[in-house]
């Protein structure tokens, strides 16, 4: 949540670069975005509620002059999505300006007593107490770099922050705990960000900060020190190739439909992730006790179709738990035994990475699947897989979604080998099979994507929609469900078929859509089962099943022909109707699927 980027330019003007890192920014957060420069001896602060680019233009961005500054953009967690706490804040005499993204947790009590001491607070922001203590510091005889290690010291939370001021106009401040913060470096200047991709256009060469550590960026280089110590640390930049096409949106009107119909190529990357990496992970599965999936939204549906894949291929149980509540459920088992395997595209989630700092104090062994290279989830666990789906824009969550789904299955292929569970020629098969995936895919987007539209324009008008899949594709129900209430806002319940006569059937009344997720493995003659109870309530019955199931085709009012295919992958084209079903469905409804409400694309507070 929210994304900040420093630049600091030898002898060129920052603020059309720092427009340009903040947009592949915006992903973190949209509410409202600003910028600081220090020009001419003043700094100078632009801010507002609003996306980017209407705010560029109503605020002249990157008109504004200066070789150095930082700039914001915010998902509101303690104020409104206004103006006034619109990032950069700054202290009284307005010397100081600072970006954040993360949550002081003890701000209000450093606000009571800067209030005492006289200082005047501008927003409802917990990060505007920064500026003001480093002030404070100030005042009482502390040099600029040594105010800001006092502040930093007292300040309890996450946070990532990028600092600059009148006190020494050609140096900027980062500093990170818990939340990401990188620093680049290049010929030209220096830079801090939230990620890497933001850099991409500027340089390739980036250090990843730890927690706890702070970075002083000047015309001379960077100094970075350990913030309890004040050690100094010494890191070198590594060389990232970063694929910048992902910043283009290639013709389509939104980057979700894009990263839609960019899965049959990067599911051929995630399928062929490296061996050597699996059977690491395989190994260590194997030697656990108890292994834990966890995930947070979609990533929890890859964990939760992870643990039935790796129980139904590999014997092993793995018991799926949403991240943020997995010390609660589970905490007082996790041991030294116990694996925690956390999957996170983004790899920043801060419920997946409390749930690993738990787990880690338990000396419990950390694995992880990401589609984010340097993200801190790489840093915390034994082994990672890195998918390779390549950066993904849009907030709702798609391409990375099959990705994850198709490094579990081999994972799980290479675990039942490992382990004795699946003879060379399964495994043969297997791999055969898993392989057709991405040219499936690739049929089932030529085929449904026209078919899916109608859909749309026939059902978006509903109050709500339920989901129902069974088995491997209950998981898919969830997935499907999520899409459609996230970018739609339609309201939208997703259940396992079976469970449904348990309480949502109550929902059911003329005309209601239920989406059955209906391949033909060994669950759908319950699903038939359970669309005739829809139907006998007068339920609108929308299937996604076989191409040639009559029976499934009779049963529905519409049906989503998909082609025949191994059903133990069913999953990963099974999904991708619903994917398409709720982009268009947005867009009928005048939603902008890229950026939905409230949402952000890495949530990095509790
Ligand atoms: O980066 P992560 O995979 O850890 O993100 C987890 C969720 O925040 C994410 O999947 C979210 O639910 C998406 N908006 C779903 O489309």
């Amino acid at each position: 949540m929210c994304g900040i980027i420093g630049i600091l330019y030898k002898n060129k003007h920052v603020a059309t670069d720092l427009v340009k890192g903040l947009k592949l920014l915006e992903y973190r957060g949209y509410d409202s975005a600003g910028i600081a420069t220090i020009s001419n001896g003043n700094l100078l602060v632009e801010k507002d509620r609003g996306r980017i680019d209407e705010l560029n233009i109503k605020l002249g961005f990157d008109q504004m002059s200066g070789y150095v500054g930082i700039a914001h953009t915010r998902w509101a967690t303690h104020g409104a999505p206004d103006k006034i706490n619109a990032h950069p804040h700054t202290d009284c005499d307005n010397r100081i300006a600072v970006v954040h993204n993360g949550i002081i947790d003890n701000y209000n009590e450093i606000k009571a007593e800067l209030i005492r001491k006289g200082h005047v607070f501008k927003s409802l922001t917990d990060t505007e107490v920064i500026p003001h203590l480093i002030e404070d510091y100030i005042k009482n005889g502390y040099g600029f770099r040594e105010a800001v290690l006092e502040t930093v010291s007292r300040l309890e939370g996450a946070y990532a922050l990028g600092i600059i001021s009148l006190y020494e106009p050609e140096v900027i401040v980062g500093v990170k705990q818990l939340s990401p913060l990188v620093v680049g470096v290049s010929e030209s200047g220096m830079y801090i960000a939230s990620d890497i991709n933001s850099l991409s256009p500027f340089t390739k060469d980036v250090i990843v900060l730890d927690d706890g550590e702070i970075v002083f960026l000047s015309l001379d280089g960077y100094e970075i020190l350990k913030i309890a110590n004040r050690q100094k640390v010494d890191k070198q930049p590594m060389t990232i190739e970063i694929d910048t096409q992902f910043a283009d949106k290639e013709g389509y009107v939104h980057y979700m439909l894009k990263e839609i119909f960019e899965q049959p190529v990067v599911l051929n990357y995630s399928i062929r992730v490296q061996e050597h990496y699996l059977n690491l992970m395989a190994e260590l599965l194997d030697r656990s006790k108890e292994i834990f999936i966890i995930g947070a939204g979609t990533s929890y549906h890859a964990a939760l179709l992870g643990s039935m894949i790796l129980s139904r291929i590999a014997r092993l149980t793995a018991i799926p738990v949403i991240a943020s509540e997995f010390v609660a459920q589970y905490g007082d088992v996790v041991s030294v035994d116990s694996s925690v395997l956390a999957i996170s595209q983004s790899g920043e989630t801060i419920d997946v990475l409390k749930a690993i700092e738990f787990a880690k104090s338990r000396a419990a062994t950390i694995l992880g699947i990401t589609n984010t290279l340097a993200s801190t989830l790489t840093r915390v666990c034994r082994v990672y897989i890195h998918q390779h789906s390549l950066p993904e824009i849009g907030v709702a969550a798609t391409k990375t979604f099959t990705g994850q789904l198709a490094v579990l299955y081999r994972l799980a292929m290479v675990a039942g080998k490992m382990r004795g569970k699946l003879s060379q020629r399964e495994m043969d098969e297997m791999k055969i099979e898993i392989n057709k995936i991405p040219s499936i895919v690739k049929n089932v987007l030529d085929k449904v994507d026209p078919v899916v539209r109608e859909l749309a324009k026939k059902y978006s008008k509903t109050k709500y929609f339920i989901f129902l899949g069974r088995g491997l594709n209950y998981p898919i129900a969830l997935e499907g469900r999520l899409k459609m209430l996230e970018i739609t806002y339609i309201p939208s319940l997703a259940y396992p078929a079976g469970e449904s006569k348990h309480g949502p059937i109550s929902l059911v009344e003329e005309g209601v859509p239920v989406v059955f997720v209906a391949p033909p493995d060994e669950t759908r003659k319950f699903i038939i089962g359970n669309m005739e109870e829809m139907k006998a309530r007068k339920a609108t019955i929308i299937t996604i099943g076989e191409a040639d199931d009559t029976e499934l085709m009779e049963l529905s009012d519409d049906y989503i022909a998909m082609p025949k295919m191994n059903p133990l992958f069913s999953p990963i084209p099974y999904v991708v109707p619903l994917q398409l079903f709720a982009y268009y469905t947005a867009i009928l409804l005048g939603r902008d699927p890229d950026k939905p409400r409230n949402l952000a694309k890495s949530v990095t507070v509790l």
